[in-house]
This record gives structure tokens, sequence and C-alpha cells, in this order.
């Protein structure tokens, strides 16, 4: 065994480095025992294979083209091998056959399940349930871990507000607080609150601002302020942080003129001396090396000793680190201090992931764990929770013995109902809607795809109609093809792809109910296609298990609860456009519209608001948003105080009563505006919700508390805390509705 502690050896390792301030206490909260195996380890390396460590090689391919290269210690992780037995074997090579033979980092990208696979995140976010989001990475864990992958590159968290970025199905929306508990619950679930042989590291991700990319176009520049950043898109990663994530991956953007993987300040200054955050931070694929592109960095040498001085520990891909860090510890550019501290972050990733007992997998069991059927119904349970009832007209939810029409491109699309980034998924394990549909009513189920595939065009729908009169109801699945979210997916036209919509208006005429059912990566804007359906369900591409999910959300043997993590525009030409948006000095208040505006109308005569004279300034759905087959209402919504200390919590209580006549689950949100602050503050901000299943007729008082220090801010001098004041505060079902209630902080 080359482990075998010499207690007297580590006692000495443990006074030298302490002395040196590195050994603070750190967010992964790793034991002394695991910081001082990771000090006797790195104690013995050489800087060569210190800085092998820190680099990565995507694994395609025979593993004997790397295999002189783990011998000597040069590869610290490889990514994008998922076979069990290559696995083993490239474990094997590097533990039994380099010299200290240190075990490697195996990631992938397991975004939204393994080989289950489960809605999008974005679809995740809708459920507004992180203990079942949190269920559902656990199963990818189980899945993934079981074939020797034991780091995931998830949870993204990058607040996007930009429709057109085809990475919004990647992440949790708009909102930081939603995105903050999407985080915790991912984290939780890959990483298990006990660390076992099934934990995944997880990678929380694009640090930091990716999401706020110019013109919605992938990869573009963000300019975001040190305000915006802290008081956005910082916090929903120190949450993850808090909850143990054990390693953060760089973004490609540059933001207000600095590549993130080069920005000291967020890196260093915020995650590591702010935050304690001692796990391992790598780059994107190749971030390092197109700090170059971006004009920041004069060649691989350069950006390498940019990407670690400023907290890097391990560059994907580039080979950078490999080439040039020797060189430039020799030279004095990188301290080699640097570098002990980056090996350190890795090794204490791969310490506490067991790596070094064992770092194979059973070969034979892995096959065991994959779709079983506890998985299946977990990714199910989140489609059902996940989709959104956008429309209905009371057609839904269905009756029975009834003659039915399957339509569109989405009806029977296995591969591309499962989504962006489903690289395990496989398409012969997808439930589509038709197969569900024709195994729940055999006999009863006509299809005419009518489209073969999202973007098709077609003039006539002839056959699609004549079957449509046939039918006592026609479900029409449309949406996207996977291949058109996700990265590098960026849109510019939101409205349905090709001739959905004329397939639409072509039903329409057949006189016979028509329910759409939408699944895609993104809010496409439909409201052109609302007038043609008589109910419509949105399900962000659901994956494996979305045929018998949407058929029993459309049968009513489940109520839909999902809720929109992101707002529905009205046209592509209103983004970015968000609910916890600021003020301005001339909100909205309904002004006169395009088709109003008189002739030779004066210049003053319009309202001087904040808003578009052809499409106004309110979205098609707004953020937290969707139906059920009930329906629900408030009351009683009052505080216990009417003024608080900031070192108190507000206790929020409200009645919500199931008017209707189905029994229902609904997503109660509490949101709260700070009236006047130090600076501009949003219109409203989530705070709280709570999923409420209630009986047809029942009613139920609940209590929620929420801590006044949750309404701290950076304002203007640059502090994170609560100003005193005045304080407006809402509870309903979506973020356009509810009456205000006030309160102070004193
Ligand atoms: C990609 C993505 C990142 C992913 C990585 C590894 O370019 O930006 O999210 O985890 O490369 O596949």
């Amino acid at each position: 065994m080359k482990y075998i502690l010499n207690l007297s050896l580590v006692a000495l390792l443990l006074a030298v480095f302490s002395c040196d301030g590195n050994k603070t206490a750190g967010t992964l909260g790793a034991s002394d025992e695991v910081e001082t195996r990771v000090e006797r380890i790195l104690s013995e390396m050489t800087l060569a294979e210190k800085i092998g460590q820190m680099n990565q090689v995507s694994a395609g391919g025979d593993v004997a083209q790397y295999a002189d290269a783990l011998r000597k210690g040069q590869i610290g992780s490889i990514l994008n091998e998922v076979d069990p037995a290559k696995i083993n074997e490239f474990q094997r090579i590097a533990v039994e056959e380099s010299r200290l033979g240190i075990p490697l980092l195996v990631g992938r990208d397991v975004i939204h399940g393994f080989h289950t696979v489960f809605p999008i995140p974005l679809g995740l976010a809708a459920t507004f349930d992180p203990a079942l989001v949190e269920e559902g990475a656990r199963v990818a864990a189980i899945e993934a871990t079981a074939q020797g992958v034991r780091w995931t590159f998830s949870p993204m968290l990058d607040i996007a507000r930009d429709p057109r970025w085809g990475r919004i199905a990647e992440g949790s929306g708009e909102d930081p607080y939603l995105d903050a508990r999407m985080a915790e619950a991912m984290v939780h679930g890959y990483q298990g609150r006990e660390a076992d042989s099934t934990s995944m590291a997880a990678c929380i991700k694009h640090f930091v601002g990716y999401g706020a990319a110019e013109g919605g176009r992938d990869y573009n520049s963000t300019f975001l302020t040190e305000r915006q950043l802290r008081n956005i898109y910082l916090p929903p990663f120190e949450a993850a942080v808090k909850a143990g994530a054990m390693t953060l991956m760089t973004s490609f953007n540059d933001n207000d003129g600095v590549p993130s993987t080069g920005n000291t300040f967020v890196v260093k200054d915020v995650l590591r001396g702010e935050w304690g955050f001692d796990g391992l931070v790598v780059t994107d694929w190749n971030s390092m090396g197109e700090m170059i592109n971006h004009g920041f960095g004069e060649d691989r040498k350069d950006v390498a000793e940019k990407a670690v001085n400023a907290g890097v520990d391990m560059d994907m891909m580039t080979y950078g680190f490999l080439s040039h860090l020797e060189e430039l510890v020799k030279s004095g550019a990188v301290k080699e201090k640097t570098i002990n501290q980056a090996v350190r972050n890795i090794l204490r990733v791969k310490v506490m992931l067991g790596l070094f007992d064992n770092p194979y997998v059973d070969v034979d069991a892995a096959a065991a764990v994959q779709y079983a059927p506890a998985h299946l119904a977990s990714a199910q349970k989140t489609v059902e929770e996940s989709a959104i009832l956008l429309k209905n007209d009371g057609v839904l939810p269905l009756g029975k013995g009834l003659r039915i029409l399957v339509t569109g491109p989405l009806a029977d699309a296995p591969h591309d109902q499962l989504g962006t980034w489903a690289f395990d998924g496989e398409k012969a394990h997808t439930v589509t809607p038709l197969k569900a549909l024709r195994e729940r009513f055999p006999g009863q189920v006509d299809y005419v795809p009518g489209l073969r595939f999202s973007r098709e065009k077609r003039s006539s729908f002839a056959d699609v109609v004549a079957a449509a009169r046939r039918a006592d109801v026609v479900l029409a699945f449309l949406g996207e093809e996977a291949i058109l979210s996700g990265e590098a997916h960026s849109l510019a036209d939101l409205n349905l792809q090709g001739s959905q919509s004329e397939l639409l208006a072509a039903l329409k005429t057949a006189g016979k109910p028509v329910v759409a059912v939408v699944m895609a990566g993104r809010p496409l804007t439909i409201e052109r296609d609302l007038p043609n359906v008589n109910g419509l369900l949105y399900s962000f591409h659901p994956g494996t298990m979305g045929g018998p999910a949407l058929a029993n959300l459309l049968f009513g043997d489940v109520n839909p609860s999902g809720k929109t993590p992101i707002t529905f525009l009205r046209t592509v030409g209103q983004a970015p456009l968000y609910y916890s948006h600021n003020m301005t000095g001339r909100p909205y208040n309904g002004e006169t519209l395009l088709e109003d505006i008189p002739l030779e109308a004066g210049q003053t005569s319009l309202g001087n608001t904040s808003y578009y004279l052809d499409y106004g300034a309110y979205p098609l759905f707004p953020f937290g948003y969707g139906l059920s087959y009930t329906s629900f209402a408030y009351s009683g919504i009052g505080l216990d105080k009417e003024a608080y200390k900031a070192d108190e919590t507000l206790r929020v209580n409200f009645t919500l009563t199931n008017t209707g006549a189905f029994d229902g689950t609904e997503v109660a949100q509490v949101y709260i505006r700070d009236l006047v602050g130090s600076i501009t503050r949003p219109v409203k901000e989530l705070k709280a919700f709570e999923r409420v299943s209630l009986k047809a007729g029942e009613s139920r008082t609940l209590t929620v508390d929420i801590p006044v220090q949750e309404l701290a801010f950076v304002g203007l001098d640059g502090e994170k805390k609560v100003e005193a004041g005045e304080f407006l505060l809402w509870v309903a079902g979506d973020s356009a509705s509810g009456e205000a209630i006030r309160f102070k902080v004193l």
C-alpha cells in the first residue's frame, strides 16, 4: 500500500503548512484527516507531477494513446469517457503504473440525468420543487457513478433574462432566489448528503455572468457592474458554495473587459477570499486558450500565467498548464506555492470522493442501476410537476372514450424530446407521447404527424385536417428540436419554427378541440398560436418519460402545477424583459398602443413612459405563472408585526383555498419590494415559495418566515446590508398578481 500514514511526518507537515496560512477552514469542510492526507501526498510530488494534476484531457478512443502521459503523471482528470471498463483501465494505469499512483477525476456533463433523462434544467426549475430536483440529481449520480463518472459539470447557475440565448435551457431561469434553491438541491443531490461511492462532485458554472451575453448571443461579452454581480449573478453561486459544491467552472465571457478565466477579482478575491471556497476551479473547454482570441493574452504561456495567478486550478483541454507552468515557475512569474494551492484543491476533491481508497467500479454491476424503475418514476414525476398549463378554455382535462388525433413534429421524436445536453440519454428508452397514448388508449389514437421535424415547411395540411375531422380531439405536439437550444444555439426569432403555426391554423378549420403541447428549450413567442388552440401545456424538453407524464396531465390523472421560471415574451423584440426590473423614472402605465394612435398625433401626445408602441411593456406570461385544473384564492395575508429590526424575521401568514373542483397544488410565492434605497431597487424580488397541495374546497392557513437579512443588498457604499425604510410584500400565485401589504424595517 503506497499510503501508509507516517503520523510523525504528517504532524510535521501539518505544522509546516499551517504556518503559511494555506490551511484555513474551507467551504468543503474537509476533515483534518483529509487535509493531512492531502499534505502528505503533495509533499511527495515533484513540480512536474503537481502540474500534471492540473491538466484535464477529453478522452476519446483508445486508452493506450494516453498511457504514456498517465504513467508520467501528466493527466489529473479526463472527461467524456463513460465506458466503465475503459474508465477502470484509465484508473489502473494512473494508479498502478505511475510513480505516485494518484487516481483520476473522471468528469462528464451529466446535466439533467445520465441514462434516465429528466426535464432540462429550465424544466426542473418550473417545478419550484427543490426536494424533487434533489431526488433527480441523486438518481443521476447513482447512474453515472456506477459507470465511473465521479464529477459532473452541473448545475449551471447562469441567470438568464434573454430567451434568444440558447443556454437558457440549461439554467434555472431569470430569478436569483429560485436559481439558488435549485443550485442547492442539485449540489446535495449530486454529492449526496453523506459522502459515499455514489457521490459525484458538482461543478457550479459558468462563473460568472455568462447568461447576460449581449444580444443573447452565446459567448458574447457581458457588461455587468460589480453591484449587478453582487446583487443578482453571484448570490446563486454563493448559495451553492455554502451548500458544499466541490468544484466550479469559469465562464467563456469577458465581463467589463476581463475574461472570467483570468479574472482575479471574481475567482481569487470573491470566490476564494470572501467565500473561502477551497474546492477545485476548472476552466471551461479551452476558455484559457480563448483569452488569446479575446485579446487578453499574447500567447498560451501568457494566458496560462494569467489563469493560474487568478486562482484557476485545472485547465480543460488546452494543455497550457502542462506546457508552460514549469517554465513560469522557474522564471518566477508563477510562485510554486500557487501551484501547491491548486494541487491541494484538486487532491482534496479526490480524497473526499474516496478515489484514493477505491478508484474502480464494478463493471458488471453498472448496467443494473441504469433506467431502474424508481429512476424512471422519479423522472416521470418531475415532468408531471414541471409542465406549465398556459391556456385552458375548459377542454382540459380530457375525458375518456375519445377518438384522438395525435399530430405535430414532437409527438414521436424520441431524440428531440430528451432536449439539449443529454449526452448519455438513449432515445430507444424514450417514451414519446404517441407511444404513451397508444398504450393507454389502444384503438383510439390516430397519428398523422403533419410535419416530420420542427423546422419543416409545408404549404398544405389537408391530410391532417381530414384526420382531425374524424377525431373528437386533436393533440398537437410542437416545439423545438433539441439542437435548437443549448450551447452556441441562440435564435433571433422565437416563433415556432417551420410551418408549425400554420399547422395549428389549419387544424382550427377542422372545428374540433385542439390542445397543443409545446416541448422546447426556451420560452417561445407563442402569442399568435394561442387563438388556434383550446388548451396549451408547456413542457420544457421533458426527457425520457415525457410521454406517460404528459398523458397523465392531459387526462387529469395529474393536475398541472408548473410555474414559469422565465418570462414569456409577446415578441422577441421585447427581450430582455423580466419581472424583477427597476421602476425607472417613467414606469409603464398602460399607455396608448399603435392601433390607437390618432393620425398626426402631436410629438408629446403619447404616454411618455417606458414601453413599446406596438407591444406595450407587459409579457405574454409573467414569471411564476401557471394555471391549474382547479383555482386557488389567497386571503388573510398579513405579517406578525408592522415594523422589524434588521436582525428579526418576518412572519408572513396567509390562507390558501382550493376554490375549484379538482385537487391540486399551488406554488405560493412571496415577493418583496424595497421602496427607497441608496440605489434604485427592483419592483419585486422573490423571497420565498412553497408548493401547497389542497383537496378541492380545502383551505389551509400557512406561515412563511423570512429573515429580514434576506432583504440585504449591496448599495451605494458597496456594503451588503438591509437599509431601513418602507417595504411592500405580496403573496400570490405569480409575479404579476396579488395585493401588496406594507411593513417597515427600522
Ligand atoms: C462546454 C460547456 C460547458 C461544459 C464543457 C465540457 O463548452 O461550456 O458547460 O461543461 O464544455 O463539456
